[in-house]
């Protein structure tokens, strides 16, 4: 399985936004619609193989939400960046007035987060990599399409405890390119990679 945890710095965790106003009042809420739709949407399908957490850090505990999506039951997910917005919104907004997790429409989970937790023990797993500009070539790097877990943040960089606990973390930092992507094209870059990977595994060719 592939995994991606992506967090949003700035996007209301309340789900209290317009979706007139994605990239503004949203905090660019419109990033991480384009971010979670490049990660699933192929043509006419979704990736089965795929999931991501999306952490809502811009409160602290108890108000800061993650979604978890699966590929693997997910629908309603379209690849315009609108509806994708309003399919994350309706759940943090269900979320706001239920304390527990629940499965919002199917394949996407949500509930309370810990952001620190959560990117604490991500980073934790076998085979984390943070995705980052100032990384070394993915392409030199040996990973397993089906074991892939990476970490990318949205517009905003991380700081404070998140920059320390990721700084600290000791896993791989890969870049997909010397310059400074848009955390959607870097998902679209790695998901290519991967997908290279895996055509080469198949065919015997043992990678890319
Ligand atoms: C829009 S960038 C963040 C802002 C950017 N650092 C800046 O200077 O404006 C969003 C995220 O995508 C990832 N990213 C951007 N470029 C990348 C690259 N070339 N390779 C890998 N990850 C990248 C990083 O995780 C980054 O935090």
């Amino acid at each position: 399985m592939r995994r991606f945890l992506l967090v949003a710095h700035r996007v209301p965790p309340s789900g209290a936004f317009t979706l007139n106003d994605l990239a503004g009042g949203a905090g660019r809420m419109d990033e991480i619609a384009r971010s979670v739709s490049t990660a699933f949407t192929l043509s006419n399908d979704l990736r089965r193989d795929t999931e991501m957490t999306v952490v809502f850090a811009a409160e602290p505990p108890p108000n800061a939400r993650r979604i978890e999506l699966s590929g693997a039951r997910l629908r309603h997910l379209y690849p315009d960046e609108r509806s994708t917005a309003a399919l994350l919104k309706n759940a943090l907004v269900g979320a706001a007035r239920y304390p527990s997790d629940f499965e919002a429409s199917p394949g996407l989970k949500v509930g309370p987060a810990d952001p620190l937790a959560i990117v604490a023990g991500f980073l934790r797993e076998p085979g984390a990599v943070w995705l980052t500009e100032v990384g070394s070539p993915i392409g030199g790097h040996p990973i397993s399409p089906s074991e892939f877990r990476g970490f990318l943040s949205d517009p905003f960089e991380p700081e404070g405890e998140e920059a320390r606990l990721l700084g600290e973390s000791g896993v791989p930092r890969l870049s997909v390119g010397p310059r400074s992507l848009r955390t959607s094209q870097v998902i679209d870059a790695v998901q290519r990679e991967l997908d290279l990977r895996e055509a080469g595994e198949k065919d015997g060719r043992g990678g890319r």
